[in-house]
């Protein structure tokens, strides 16, 4: 029986096939650790990379892989990074490190997304991992009453900061059956910075770590 770290580094280790000479956009978690561990590998063959988190960042610099600020990479050919739910039709749920904002930025402008997850992060209905929304700290109270309306139930991220300086609600009991409409309605609530909806701009590429081998899936 492999266990879910092993499954975890197989895809990070299929993910560095999907990598470019040039710079590349790493992501945040315990899978994009992974992946920022088998970079270290080839790490002649990059150029630079952009981080999606303070925490990857340091990962990065440890390793001896330059860093550079988003606004001076510009665009990027690939962005690597996991999620805490993905669809068969590549929308994700992510942001369970809290990550998701800068997450979403360096996804932004990158060609493509390639997701690493093990298979226990598949589902055909995205909600039972709590939806993460990062919102400004003095928006917190209203932005939790309007989800409600939506039918959630947010829970305030005790402790937690985002690296932009805000909290995070973790909205349980929301069941996405339109994540694209869902993400467009919360992205519109004022005091909202981010959502954990991947939707819009889902995953090109999903490598997905089962006990059978590494199973890729496109959109
Ligand atoms: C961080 C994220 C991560 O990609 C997500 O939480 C998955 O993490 P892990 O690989 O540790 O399961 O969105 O903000």
């Amino acid at each position: 029986m492999m266990t879910q770290d092993e499954l975890k580094q197989a895809v990070a280790r299929a993910a560095i096939e999907y990598v470019p000479a040039g710079i590349i956009g790493v992501g945040t978690g315990s899978t994009a650790n992974f992946f920022t561990d088998e970079l270290a590998h080839i790490k002649g063959k990059i150029e630079a990379a952009v981080a999606s988190s303070v925490a990857t960042a340091e990962r990065l610099k440890k390793h001896g892989i330059r860093v550079i600020d988003l606004n001076e990479a510009g665009e990027m050919a690939v962005y690597v990074d996991g999620a805490d739910e993905i669809t068969p039709h590549m929308a994700m749920i992510k942001g369970g490190g809290g990550a998701l904002t800068r997450e979403k930025i360096v996804a932004a402008c990158a060609r493509k997304f390639i997701c690493i997850v093990d298979q226990t992060k598949l589902v055909d209905v995205m909600g039972k991992f709590p939806l993460p929304v990062e919102v400004i700290p003095m928006a917190r109270s209203y932005v939790a009453r309007q989800l409600v309306k939506l039918g959630g139930t947010p829970v305030l991220r005790a402790g937690f900061t985002t690296d932009n300086g805000n909290v995070i609600l973790d909205v349980h009991n929301m069941n996405i059956l339109d994540p694209v409409a869902m993400e467009t309605e919360i992205n519109q609530l004022v005091g909202v910075v981010t959502v954990g909806l991947f939707a819009r701009r889902g995953a090109d590429v999903c490598l997905m770590g089962t006990p059978e081998g590494v199973q890729t899936l496109k959109r």
